[in-house]
């Protein structure tokens, strides 16, 4: 079978690197905040263009830890897509808050800013919840729409998080979508595009006390500088708990894992423009749709998509010569037990439930081979034959 994706490859590139970074923790042994936190912090800052970045667990803390830090609660309404991982919606009733599905836009998968608009207005009008905030995916590594997100999101008075799990490194018109949102949040599970082995995540923002606060509610609540109002500290900060918080902490050696994987992660991206570049110019016309990105955004292909009328045929043709293929994602969540009695904007969802039943992801990372991919492209070709029985 053909890697969906080839961890192994990119570890026989960094081995001696990794291997060397690892031995440094177990022999300082710091290994709970120990220094490579801190220094990997710095530079994932730098690389996603904002004043902090602040590490923690996993990529769904990463989400939570915007809106406890704002206050988000009972009697709020967060906005975000169906078509997603669950953690984007999980965390919000986390909290108390209420999400509010909202449709995608059909070439990008990513949140329709009109179906925004109405699904915020229509909450106004029933008055029940107070809009608080948007959560927006960079879904299979492509920005979101954020210029028209964040000014739909200033016009009302909401925050906005970028949920870039998938898309950490995707940019629009040169920006990162630090640019535009009030928080970025990404993960660092092991398939992601910059991912480590195992679980891990980060918040990036440019507000200082959105920082602070978070710095806080990930280690329990512990008191911060700005909990001390001028007055000396007596105790340990750590054992003076001024909130409700959790624990939430990049492991040092996935810190110093980390450190080796984002220094070539620059070049993975590139190295994916390619890929994606092949198959797009490999499937045109044999499949129902590849995918299309944004106007002046850049993707880091997370996943590559394509639609298909015939998908589960197509998926298990794949399976019989060896390739692997994925479904992100079948179910939407709006239509998931836990999730379905939350509100979905005015008119329903039907992009998200129509894409649910046609997308298929295709192997994909920076070391795909030129000749696996051709592989992959003749055995879609191969299913379909003909490209106007697709298109019809
Ligand atoms: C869109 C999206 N948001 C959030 C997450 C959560 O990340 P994690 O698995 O690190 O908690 C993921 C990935 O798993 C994801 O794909």
């Amino acid at each position: 079978m053909i890697p969906f994706i080839d961890l192994a490859a990119q570890q026989v590139r960094l081995k001696p690197r990794i291997d060397a970074a690892i031995q440094k923790v177990l022999a300082h042994g710091f290994y709970v905040m120990g220094p490579e936190v801190g220094a990997f912090e710095e530079q994932l800052a730098e690389f996603g263009r904002a004043r902090f970045a602040l590490s923690c667990g996993n990529g769904t803390d990463a989400l939570a830890l915007p809106l406890m830090a704002w206050g988000i609660g009972a009697g709020d309404a967060v906005f975000c897509p169906s078509f997603t991982f669950a953690a984007t919606p999980e965390v919000v009733p986390w909290t108390g808050a209420t999400p509010v599905f909202v449709d995608i836009l059909p070439d990008t998968y990513n949140l329709d800013p009109d179906h925004l608009e109405a699904a915020i207005e229509a909450v106004k009008a029933k008055g029940e919840l107070r809009p608080a905030a948007v959560i927006a995916v960079d879904l299979f590594g492509q920005p979101a729409d954020y210029p028209r997100l964040s000014q739909i999101c200033r016009r009302h008075g909401l925050k906005l998080i970028a949920d870039s799990a998938q898309g950490f490194g995707c940019t629009l018109y040169g920006e990162h979508p630090t640019f535009w949102a009030d928080a970025v949040t990404t993960s660092f599970f092991p398939a992601k595009p910059l991912g480590g082995y195992g679980d891990g995540g980060a918040v990036l923002t440019d507000d200082p006390a959105l920082w602070e606060r978070m710095d806080s509610l990930r280690v329990h609540g512990k008191l911060v500088k700005s909990d001390l109002g001028g007055h000396p500290l007596q105790h340990d900060p750590k054992y003076l708990n001024q909130r409700i918080g959790m624990n939430s902490r990049l492991d040092t050696l996935q810190a110093a894992i980390l450190i080796e994987k984002l220094g070539v992660f620059a070049e993975e991206i590139e190295a994916r423009q390619d890929v994606a570049q092949r198959y797009a110019e490999g499937l045109k016309g044999h499949v129902y749709a590849t995918p299309k990105v944004i106007e002046g955004g850049r993707s880091v292909w997370a996943q590559y998509v394509i639609e298909h009328h015939d998908r589960d045929g197509l998926a298990a043709h794949l399976k019989a010569l060896g390739v692997p293929t994925a479904v992100y994602y079948p179910v939407p969540m709006h239509r998931q037990a836990p999730y379905a009695g939350f509100p979905v904007g005015p008119g329903g969802l039907p992009v998200s439930e129509t894409k649910a039943g046609r997308v298929l992801a295709l192997p994909m990372h920076a070391y795909l081979t030129e000749d696996v991919q051709d592989f992959i492209i003749e055995g879609v070709r191969g299913y379909n034959g003909s490209a106007e029985a697709e298109a019809a």
